[in-house]
């Protein structure tokens, strides 16, 4: 089959770090494969309103930012989540896209669940600090939700930088970028499910 790669960029400026080191990744995709880059400043989603167990979500129409978003989740394979690491976890703007999964959960007769399962989520991030695993939250965060659907998952490329341009000077960076997306992704699973698998 052929693979559709979704990208959505959660940064709070443009042209950052983590959109740079997405590109990086990105250049080494075979040409058959789609790329599609979605900037969520540019499509601002509204905040999710949770009316789970109050009545059904209604599908989004596709000249809204949240249908539009939809639309492309639904097309692609691999979905890339392209956040900074704010705070630790993802940006807000990324974990707003994220709530809404909730709500696609609950579209009559969308079969979310079941269309995203086995597909791959992936993860690009920048971050100031230097020591990677600050970032496990974030990566905890993708991992669990991939899991929670169960897609793939991918891992996290992360990047150190600081201003605009720095993680261009993260050579371990850019060096992991030319091999991530040709990684494995296997079946995501939660840390309780392979505790005891060693
Ligand atoms: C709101 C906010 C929260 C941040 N939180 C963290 C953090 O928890 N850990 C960290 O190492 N860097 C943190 N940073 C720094 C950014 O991750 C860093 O500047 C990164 O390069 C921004 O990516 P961008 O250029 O793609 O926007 C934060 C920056 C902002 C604006």
């Amino acid at each position: 089959m052929s693979r559709r790669f979704l990208f959505v960029l959660g940064s709070a400026r443009a042209e950052g770090n983590t959109e740079l080191l997405a590109r990086r990744a990105a250049e080494q995709l075979p040409d058959e494969v789609e790329q599609r880059w979605i900037d969520l400043s540019e499509q601002p989603l509204p905040d999710f309103e949770d009316l789970r167990h109050d009545s059904d979500h209604v599908r989004p129409s596709s000249d809204t930012p949240l249908g539009l978003l939809l639309d492309a989740t639904l097309a692609a394979t691999d979905i890339v989540i392209a956040s900074p690491v704010y705070w630790y976890s993802v940006s807000a703007q990324t974990k707003r896209f994220l709530d809404h999964w909730s709500g696609w959960l609950r579209i009559p007769g969308l079969d979310f669940k079941a269309r995203m399962a086995g597909r791959t989520l992936w993860g690009v991030a920048a971050l100031a600090d230097e020591e990677l695993s600050v970032a496990d939250p974030y990566a905890g965060t993708l991992r669990n939700s991939a899991a929670y659907l169960e897609m793939r998952f991918g891992g996290v490329l992360l990047g150190s930088g600081s201003k605009p341009g720095d993680v261009l000077n993260d050579t371990g960076a850019l060096t992991r970028a030319k091999t991530f997306f040709a990684e494995e992704a296997p079946l995501a699973r939660f840390p309780h499910e392979t505790a005891h698998a060693a």
